[in-house]
């Protein structure tokens, strides 16, 4: 029998990546060939994130482009997966005809029985949600991927419920994933040649596992992945600033493979809007635990994620988002514009009231001033040396390779005889706000 080949393209996050290696790592068992060119597929996966409603239309565009697709290739099976199937459910087999599969984040084990299904003639779907799955047995398949740095995801779902966050409801519940089978996982990449582990949670500060001698928490578990190889960087996201520990920033500033440079979402500079997201936290406890990673690690970078416009939010709230980010001075950020999510605690309880205009104004004077900031960060690495961990040719030049410092900046240096996963240290000689360039020194 001829064996069938899967193309799978992943939207969304880095939870979404992680989860596209572990449906890889299933079909593979179950017989099927993972290929990286999607003309070639029998079978075409796509992971998809519901985080904003852009990223749903983009999966909307791609489906129709798939039409065309089917139309030449009528017996390829389509399959979508992840946070926007756990969403929208049987509308989505409805609303789009191409679609012969949808299958919920934590249903990917019966991917091959759903396939099955689809061969005899239905379309298939799997939404159930787990108070448990962790997919902690499954040793994930990383394709593509150039062996320096892995992913590990060690956490599924979210038991937060910011006002305005869809992943609760299409994530399920937290749950924390088997302390043995994350050193396990994270000690076979060591082995196989890779130096740098993120390990992945939608608030990695809540990672809590019991045996039957103890609880660990994400400390103990930090210093666990640590003490694998001094070799080994270890990076993890995303720290809750509600939950983000003093005891986490002496282990950090402990090992010197951890990494220095936390992202830390801080939403909002307004207490009032972080009370009506549910975040549980202030602007006085967000600046307090900046203070403290300064006081702890100096030499880490600090990264955030902000949403302009969310319900009710004035002006005035506006500007305290940009004084905030003034005082923290942001090395990175991630930035949107408010976008609800149906049946979320906002979109039930809050008026979307800020005009879109609004919200776009606001979105570009944060931009703007993240700019700056990302540029004066880079600025003050000028002259300095970082210890580099190198990944490969950089994307503009062949002759130029890049790697990242601890802190997560990106430094381009000219070629010589380094490999991938090799250390080099770079002294910085210039830079823009995206990168730093460097020269190779002992
Ligand atoms: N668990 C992480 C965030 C996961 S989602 C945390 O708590 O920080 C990544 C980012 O997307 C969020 O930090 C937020 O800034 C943004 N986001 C989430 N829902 C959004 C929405 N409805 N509209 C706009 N941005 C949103
Ligand atoms: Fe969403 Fe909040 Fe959970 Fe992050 S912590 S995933 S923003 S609900
Ligand atoms: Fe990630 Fe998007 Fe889902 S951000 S958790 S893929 S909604």
């Amino acid at each position: 029998m001829k064996i069938k080949k899967v193309f799978i393209e992943t939207y969304g996050c880095q939870m979404n990546f992680s989860d596209s290696e572990i449906v890889a790592s299933i079909m593979s068992k179950n017989g099927y060939q993972n290929i990286t060119n999607v003309e070639e597929a029998d079978v075409i996966f796509l992971n998809t994130c519901s985080i904003r409603d852009k990223a749903e239309q983009k999966i909307r565009k791609r489906l129709q482009a798939l039409q065309s697709v089917k139309k030449k290739k009528p017996g390829v099976v389509i399959g979508l997966l992840g946070c926007m199937a756990e969403r929208l459910k049987t509308q989505l087999l409805e609303e789009e005809q191409v679609l012969d599969i949808i299958a919920g984040p934590d249903a990917y084990r019966d991917l091959p029985r759903l396939l099955e299904e689809v061969e005899s003639g239905h379309k298939a779907i799997n939404i159930i949600l787990s108070a448990d799955e962790t997919y902690a047995d499954i040793t994930p398949v990383r394709p593509g991927n150039k062996g320096v740095s892995a992913f590990i995801s060690i956490m599924r779902g979210c038991t937060n419920y910011c006002a305005y966050c869809i992943v609760p409801y299409v994530r399920g519940k937290e749950r924390s994933r088997d302390i043995d089978s994350i050193v396990h996982e994270a000690t076979g990449l060591f082995k196989n040649g890779y130096r740098e582990v993120t390990l992945l949670g939608q608030n990695v500060n809540s990672y809590k596992w019991s045996n039957y001698v103890e609880t660990i928490n994400f400390t103990r578990l930090l210093n666990r992945i640590a003490e694998i190889d001094p070799l080994l960087r270890v990076r993890f996201a995303t720290s809750h600033p509600k939950d983000i520990s003093n005891e986490l920033l002496h282990t950090i500033a402990a090992y010197q493979n951890i990494c220095r440079s936390i992202h830390l979402p801080v939403q909002s500079g307004s207490n009032k809007i972080l009370k009506l997201m549910n975040r549980g936290y202030t602007r006085e406890h967000y600046m307090e635990r900046i203070e403290a990673i300064h006081r702890i690690i100096p030499d880490c970078t600090i990264s955030t994620d902000i949403i302009t416009g969310f319900c009710d939010e004035t002006e005035s709230d506006h500007q305290k988002t940009l004084s905030l980010m003034e005082w923290a001075a942001f090395d990175y950020a991630y930035m949107f514009k408010y976008s609800e999510r149906p049946n979320t605690m906002a979109a039930v309880k809050y008026l979307d009231n800020i005009p879109v205009g609004i919200k776009e104004r606001r979105l570009n004077e944060v931009i703007e001033i993240q700019q700056q900031l990302s540029f004066q960060s880079n600025k003050r690495d000028l002259h300095k040396t970082f210890e580099v961990l190198v990944e490969g040719a950089s994307k503009r030049s062949s002759l130029q390779y890049a790697g990242r410092t601890s802190q997560n900046k990106v430094v381009v240096f000219p070629k010589q005889d380094h490999q991938p996963g090799n250390y080099i240290n770079a002294r910085i000689s210039n830079f823009t706000s995206a990168t730093l360039i460097g020269e190779v020194v002992e």
